[in-house]
């Protein structure tokens, strides 16, 4: 055991939306821990904006890009490649959701949530896998590193109305799992973390109304929302060596809303 289990200092890792939202406080606690982080948002001053006040923690890159269609990932992924030899860790955290009733729920809110929340991230692996593969060749103790942004929504019948969105999150679970799969050969692990419910924009609905909010925290065991570093504990833990024995696992991180029930 020694206290460099944690560290990924030195390492490079891309995280997309990170510039607001769960991606920034993951890429926050990357950038506090030793690490060069690559952002993106689709707005050009935003990403911009972002990356110019955590390069007051460490090394931090904005790149403006979209994650639909699947042009712009591949767009992004040869941003990447133009600027690094390998990439340690990829964070596929860009996700967007649709909230109507069933009766209402229109044809519309499929077909962008699942480029978004499935296909973008399949297409940054594909594109990206000469890198993940040159990092994963560097050490058989340290792979690279995929983590995938998945939902609560996408494990377990949760109160929302979103069904291309709970429906794209349990297909990123399961690509998850056929990708570790696929790619532990190459030293390249794959997980899905799983998040039950962070105060984002995403989320600012149920924290907008007391009423919500309060019968929201009376259903999570641990009575809260997560915090910043709840999410960078786990997402740090699977980055570094401690948890490079760990591929294609869905890593629940809710207060136990799953796991107690
Ligand atoms: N908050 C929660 O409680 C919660 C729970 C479970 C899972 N999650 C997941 O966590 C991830 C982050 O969500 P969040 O809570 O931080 O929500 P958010 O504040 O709404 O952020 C969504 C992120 O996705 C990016 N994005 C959306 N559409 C995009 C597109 N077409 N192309 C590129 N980027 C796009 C946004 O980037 P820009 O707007 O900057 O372009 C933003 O960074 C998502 O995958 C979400 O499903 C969140």
């Amino acid at each position: 055991m020694s206290y460099e289990l944690f560290d990924i200092s030195g390492k490079v890792a891309l995280i997309t939306g990170g510039a607001s939202g769960m991606g920034r406080m993951i890429a926050e606690g990357l950038l506090r821990a030793g690490a060069k982080v690559y952002i993106t948002s689709r707005k050009p001053a935003d990403v911009e904006e972002a990356a110019r006040e955590m390069s007051a923690i460490g090394p931090c890159v904005g790149i403006a890009a979209e994650m639909d269609p699947p042009e712009a990932v591949v767009k992004l992924a040869d941003e990447i490649k133009s600027r690094e030899e390998k990439l340690d860790i990829l964070i596929n955290n860009a996700g967007r959701t649709w909230g109507a009733p069933l009766e209402e729920f229109p044809d519309k809110a499929w077909a962008p949530i699942m480029a978004v929340n499935v296909q973008g991230p399949f297409t940054l692996v594909r594109e990206l896998l000469p890198l993940l593969k040159k990092s994963g060749e560097a050490s058989k103790d340290n792979p690279a590193r995929v983590i995938n942004i998945g939902s609560l929504a996408g494990k377990a019948v949760e109160p929302l109305p979103a069904y291309s969105y709970v429906s794209s999150k349990a297909a990123i679970h399961h690509l998850s799992r056929v990708l570790a799969s696929e790619l532990a050969g190459d030293n390249i692990t794959v997980n899905a973390v799983v998040p039950g419910y962070f105060p984002t924009k995403m989320t600012a609905h149920i924290r907008k109304e007391e009423e919500a909010s309060q019968e929201f925290i009376e259903r999570v065991p641990l009575s809260r929302f997560g915090t910043a570093e709840d999410i960078v504990g786990l997402c740090i833990f699977l980055s570094s060596r401690a948890g490079a024995y760990m591929t294609g696992g869905e890593h629940v991180i809710d207060g136990g809303i799953y796991g107690c029930h």
